[in-house]
């Protein structure tokens, strides 16, 4: 496995092979982004990862000073899923002058839910992902499911810009408790993390409510708010939408048995975590 810090490396190490399968992170690995390290080997052609903390995706509030470097660490987990090269770049190499020409994602996608909560947050992601897949041009990218609207944005992404990359999505990997892995589970302190599986579990109180013929949306979305604040969580949303739009469905969509997501952000102490249930 190689590891390459600038754009000119990485061009070298992929002369003359097939187009990658490409999985961007942002580092401080887990089993989640190694299981999608191991689905972009399935795809065929040479692996790459890239890690790379991208400023423009954090608001001058959130935790992009604290958020975990561990290259080293990552790296030999890298090595040990059998990625072939890691891209590694630091932000003079990326950012070498301030990145103004941005990829701006439609506000209908992109100002709801993460979006409303994190401005801004999706044309950060949008942009260097636009970016990181000018470096790599990979064949494909692999995306987890956990992070569902970042997915649903940078398939639009690739769609409306005839991006040459099929998007593959990942299944949401989860600890033995129900808890979504994220990076940020680190920042979670003892009696937090023996909390934490309770936000999957408001979700998948969810489609019981449906199931015994439930249609009040802002009801059941405020009773999964409420439960989550009795037990000592700050909720940002948790919203029932169609899984195609991201869009509240109607009682006849529900009725008709449109595919939908249950989508939530809540902080617990200093962290915020995210989770989704496709129901
Ligand atoms: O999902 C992430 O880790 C990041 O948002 C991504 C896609 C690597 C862009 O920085």
């Amino acid at each position: 496995m190689r590891v390459v810090h600038t754009i000119a490396e990485l061009r070298q190490a992929l002369a003359g092979a097939k187009a990658p399968a490409f999985v961007p992170t942002m580092g401080n690995l887990h089993e989640g982004h190694l299981a999608l390290v191991k689905l972009a080997r399935e795809q065929g052609g040479p692996v790459v990862a890239s890690i790379f903390v991208n400023r423009l995706q954090f608001a001058p509030h959130e935790d992009f000073d604290r958020y975990p470097r561990t290259l080293e660490r990552d790296c030999e987990l890298l090595k040990g899923v059998g990625c072939n090269v890691v891209f590694a770049p630091d932000e003079a190499e990326l950012y070498p002058e301030p990145q103004t020409y941005k990829v701006l994602p439609p506000p209908e996608l992109a100002d709801i839910l993460e979006g409303q909560f994190r401005p801004g947050f999706f044309t950060g992601v949008s942009t260097v992902v636009m970016k990181l897949f000018q470096c790599v041009q990979p064949r494909v990218a692999v995306f987890g499911k956990k992070d569902y609207q970042q997915l649903m944005v940078l398939r639009g992404l690739v769609r409306q810009f005839a991006l040459p990359i099929e998007i593959v999505a990942g299944e949401t990997a989860r600890a033995d408790d129900g808890l979504a892995l994220s990076s940020r589970n680190g920042y979670l302190g003892e009696a937090e993390r023996a909390e934490a599986p309770q936000l999957a579990a408001a979700l998948r109180k969810i489609p019981a409510g449906l199931e015994y013929g439930e249609r009040d949306l802002a009801a059941i979305e405020q009773r999964a708010m409420d439960g989550l604040r009795t037990r000592g969580w700050a909720p940002d949303y948790v919203a029932l939408r169609r899984r195609s739009d991201l869009q509240p469905p109607t009682a006849e969509q529900i009725d008709a048995k449109e595919p939908l997501v249950v989508l939530a952000a809540a902080r617990l102490g200093k962290t915020r975590l995210i989770d989704n249930l496709e129901i």
